[in-house]
């Protein structure tokens, strides 16, 4: 029984070609498919005179309705800060210690600020603040200069330590070990004091030459007891809070070489409206004083 021809076999034309008596049938493109095809055309063509398209020497064809990207940018930024300059001029014309209770400024200033924190803070603190080695936490309630609301505000203008800043929060602890200011064994005797008075394993004949050793030398910053000072930025010793550590090498370490730890100055850097919405957002996280 012979096939019935399909009616390319019977009525398209060959173009002609032929492989290896393969041969190649004219047949039509789809119609869908060629007015698909049309239809793009028309909508590139119509999308390029509407939108920025064609490059130019210098830059591109605008578009009728397109504009600049980066002008529209420009203009919501714009949007933003006007609807938002009202209640920053209020947030800068403030009393400082004011903030905190004002409902509406602290909301705003708490959002604002914790943006301002992920921005420019949390590569040194952390991106919850809590933060490490050499970095303070800055949501506990253990401050080095002080936790009320212009304390902080007073840290994040100046800086800790910087030199750009003249008014930067600034003391040094001396390099005890490195410039031969106490002896080897009086260094190990003020270490075991230290993990006397912060409650630490030590051994107590060490400690008590150490606690002579601490008076003479540590006391002026590190307070009689060992609480600290926060006019000089010095840590309480007697707590389980270290910023650079409190077991035995860590202790020796920072009495060998002392640290510096230093804080960049934001007020070149930063608007005063920023400064004090992160100083609130800080104050809030950090059982504010
Ligand atoms: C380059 C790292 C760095 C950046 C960025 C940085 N800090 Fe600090 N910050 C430090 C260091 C280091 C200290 C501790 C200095 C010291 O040892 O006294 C500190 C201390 C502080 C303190 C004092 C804490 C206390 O216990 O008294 C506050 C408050 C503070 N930073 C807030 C901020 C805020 C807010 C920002 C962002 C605007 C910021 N810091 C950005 C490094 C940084
Ligand atoms: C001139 C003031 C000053 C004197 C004197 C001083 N310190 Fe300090 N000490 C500081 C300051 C300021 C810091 C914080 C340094 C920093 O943050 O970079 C510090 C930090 C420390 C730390 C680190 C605490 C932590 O949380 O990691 C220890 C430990 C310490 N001091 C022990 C001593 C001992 C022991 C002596 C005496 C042998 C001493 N200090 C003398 C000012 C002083």
């Amino acid at each position: 029984m012979s096939k019935k021809p399909t009616p390319t076999e019977s009525q398209v034309e060959t173009t002609g070609h032929s492989w290896d008596g393969i041969e190649e049938y004219n047949n039509p493109l789809p119609r869908w498919w060629l007015w698909t095809f049309y239809l793009t055309i028309v909508w590139g063509l119509i999308y390029t005179i509407l939108y920025p398209a064609w490059p130019l020497v210098e830059g591109a064809t605008q578009g009728l309705w397109g504009g600049n990207p980066r002008e529209r940018v420009e203009v919501e930024i714009q949007r933003f800060d006007d609807a938002n300059a009202g209640i920053e001029a209020r947030l800068v014309a403030a009393d400082l210690t004011a903030i905190p209770s004002d409902q509406e400024l602290a909301s705003f200033a708490t959002n604002a600020g914790a943006a301002v924190f992920r921005t420019w803070c949390a590569q040194c603190h952390g991106s919850g603040a809590a933060g490490a080695k050499g970095y303070p936490n800055l949501i506990d309630n253990d401050w080095l200069w002080g936790g009320s609301i212009e304390d902080i505000h007073t840290t994040i203008q100046h800086g800790i330590r910087n030199t750009e800043d003249p008014d930067a929060r600034y003391s040094e602890m001396p390099r005890f070990g490195a410039d031969e200011l106490l002896e080897p064994e009086q260094i190990d005797q003020v270490v075991q004091y230290v993990l006397q008075i912060s409650g630490q394993e030590h051994d107590a004949g060490l400690a008590s030459e150490g606690a002579m050793v601490f008076a003479d030398n540590c006391s002026s910053c590190h307070g009689e007891n060992g609480m600290g000072d926060r006019t000089l930025g010095a840590p309480n010793l007697t707590d389980a809070i270290w910023l650079y550590g409190g077991d035995e090498a860590a202790l020796t370490e920072t009495v060998m070489n002392a640290r510096f730890g230093v804080m960049p100055a934001w007020s070149g850097r930063l608007s005063e409206a920023d400064i004090r919405a992160v100083a609130t957002w800080v104050h809030s996280r950090g059982g504010g004083e």
